[in-house]
């Protein structure tokens, strides 16, 4: 039987390198995504090369429309061997100023989105009683403190802790789900540019200047490939790795927050 995996945020970065290396593994896919243009084309790409998609237009922020693309994908496939919860957006000013369109949107998709893709999938995973995983994207800002990227940074920490306990539970019920929590640092995607798929963009005027004096298009350029990070994720689910780094010098910045804390 063909394994079938579920991706958000899919016709964009790192969301696009997991369905491509999937898709190259001879999985099933199930492609979902706020933007339909791109996500059709993903589409059309990946059925050229043989492999079999559903794709579900998606806003992750709102439980009915998970709920949507879990009924969807259970009726087309009947199964689901790995949930990618991957849709992510970011948006930065100083922490006081953001305004509650800022965290709304930002907490819906990012926090929100895994949210809801726990509660529509984990009950069906666990009724299929066959071995799957769950992929969480959350970021090394997930892990680390700092200026900049404040309601990021919110929804990122929330994402490490919520796969953590969620990881534990299943652990401890001894449901054969396993959890992995994906710390990228730097990845060469659209990300700088999510104001793209922001609502009532007309309410919300103001520039997005990502960590104020630092130049993050360099940081960006600098940055891996999706490919690569597509890499470490099916590496991690093959080795039973929980936390995934791309880049593990940066686990000297955890370290440091840590000692910090304990000191
Ligand atoms: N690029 C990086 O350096 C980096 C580093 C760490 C973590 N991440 C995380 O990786 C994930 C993927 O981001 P990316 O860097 O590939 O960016 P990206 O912009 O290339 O891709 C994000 C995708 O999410 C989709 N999306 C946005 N809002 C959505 C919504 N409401 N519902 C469904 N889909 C929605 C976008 O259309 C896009 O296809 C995010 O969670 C991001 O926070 C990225």
């Amino acid at each position: 039987m063909k394994r079938v995996a579920v991706i958000t945020g899919a016709a964009s970065g790192i969301g696009r390198g997991m369905a491509e290396r999937f898709a190259a593994e001879g999985m099933s896919l199930v492609l979902a995504d706020i933007e339909e243009e791109p996500l059709g084309k993903l589409e059309t790409e990946l059925n050229r090369k043989g492999a079999t998609i559903l794709s579900v237009k998606t806003d992750v922020s709102k439980s009915e429309e998970v709920e949507y693309l879990a009924e969807r994908t259970y009726d087309t496939f009947g199964s689901v061997h790995i949930l990618c919860n991957n849709a992510g957006v970011v948006c930065s000013r100083p922490i006081w100023e953001h305004t509650i369109e800022d965290w709304e949107w930002v907490l819906g998709v990012n926090l929100w989105g895994v949210i809801h893709g726990i509660r529509s999938f984990v009950p069906r995973m666990l009724a299929q009683e066959t071995k799957c995983h769950i992929v969480n994207t959350a970021s090394i800002l997930g892990m680390v403190r700092g200026p900049g990227e404040g309601i990021y940074k919110v929804t990122k920490h929330g994402v490490v802790v919520l796969s953590e306990t969620l990881a534990d539970e299943l652990a401890q019920k001894g449901a054969e789900i396993q959890v992995h929590v994906l710390c990228p640092g730097w990845v060469r995607t659209g990300i700088l540019d999510s104001d793209r798929n922001r609502p009532n963009q007309e309410q919300n005027p103001h520039e997005v200047s990502i960590g104020g004096v630092r130049n993050v298009n360099t940081e960006m350029e600098a940055g891996i490939s999706p490919e690569e990070v597509a890499d470490h994720v099916y590496n991690a689910m093959q080795s039973g790795t929980f936390y995934v780094f791309t880049h593990p010098e940066q686990k000297a910045l955890i370290q440091n927050r840590l000692e910090n804390i304990i000191i």
